[in-house]
């Protein structure tokens, strides 16, 4: 089916496809703006908190940002869930750093602090320590990365540190028992949807990946799929290929709103 799909339409690879190389991505502001933000951020061994509503492009955006670091000079740690407790936090950064943990919290804690400054005035690298989904980490661990962070008196920290979710982690944060954690943040951005031009620019530009340079969608698709999608990439990636799929079994060469209109009624219905 995928064959003959690609066959149809002229394409080298089916577009809309997850598997983007850093170099592959489209810039919208919301992407590049993120993503300059957390360059920012670690070059000041900051700490820095990205949001955005699911599908907004977050992990994408710290991907592309974490893979142009000149990588001898960090150590990147990523959490991809922190649903692993204030003990699992530290676990992973002293790993990471080579270490081994120690099996008692009162000493592994230290040991993540320690292993964190070590690896910069020693070893000469950033540890950039990265929490996806971050708005799942309970108060405690909040605060542990607070801890973390409050290295040598306040003066430096030995480490950036980015606090990546979604929109709730701001209102976590914010509340009045984390207040020495906010104030302690340097950046915060939360990605905002595509604008209609950027979601036409950015279907293009995944249809041009798959070897179409022409217009395949029609003006009033995109504009229904950019109002259906509010403009967020991962629903923009979905219905643009729901909508290509509708096309192609009505054997339609450009896909038009009619199409689209299906392809919406099939995710509504759902
Ligand atoms: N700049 C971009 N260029 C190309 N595709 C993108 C870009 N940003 C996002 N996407 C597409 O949108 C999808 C969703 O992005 P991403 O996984 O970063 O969202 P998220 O905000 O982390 O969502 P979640 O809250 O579910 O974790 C990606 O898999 C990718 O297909
Ligand atoms: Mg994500």
């Amino acid at each position: 089916m995928i064959d003959k799909i690609q066959g149809f339409y002229g394409f080298t690879r089916m577009p809309f496809r997850r598997d983007l190389a850093p170099s592959m991505l489209h810039r919208h502001a919301g992407h590049a703006q993120a993503a300059a933000r957390i360059t920012w951020c670690i070059a000041e061994r900051a700490l820095g908190v990205i949001t955005g509503e699911v599908g907004a492009g977050k992990t994408v955006a710290t991907r592309a940002a974490l893979a142009a670091l000149d990588a001898p000079r960090h150590t990147v740690i990523y959490l991809p869930n922190p649903a692993v407790g204030v003990t699992g936090i530290h676990h992973a950064i002293v790993t990471a750093l080579g270490g081994v943990p120690r099996p008692h919290r009162s000493t592994l804690i230290p040991q993540a602090a320690d292993a964190l400054a070590t690896e910069y005035a020693e070893r000469g690298r950033v540890p950039v320590v990265v929490i996806d989904e971050a708005h799942l980490l309970d108060h405690e661990q909040l605060e542990a990365i607070r801890m973390l962070t409050n290295h040598d008196m306040d003066s430096t920290s030995p480490m950036a540190c980015l606090l990546i979710g979604q929109p709730t982690l701001r209102r976590k944060i914010g509340l009045g028992m984390l207040a020495a954690l906010d104030q302690r943040i340097a950046i915060r951005y939360n990605i905002p949807p595509m604008t209609g031009v950027e979601t036409a620019s950015y279907l293009g530009h995944h249809l041009g990946l798959a070897g179409r340079k022409d217009t395949l969608f029609s003006e009033d698709a995109v504009t229904l799929i950019h109002d259906t999608a509010r403009g967020y990439p991962r629903a923009v990636n979905n219905l643009a290929l729901s909508s290509l799929l509708a096309a192609y079994s009505e054997d339609k060469g450009i896909v038009d709103e009619s199409s689209a209109r299906a392809a919406i009624a099939e995710v509504i219905t759902e």
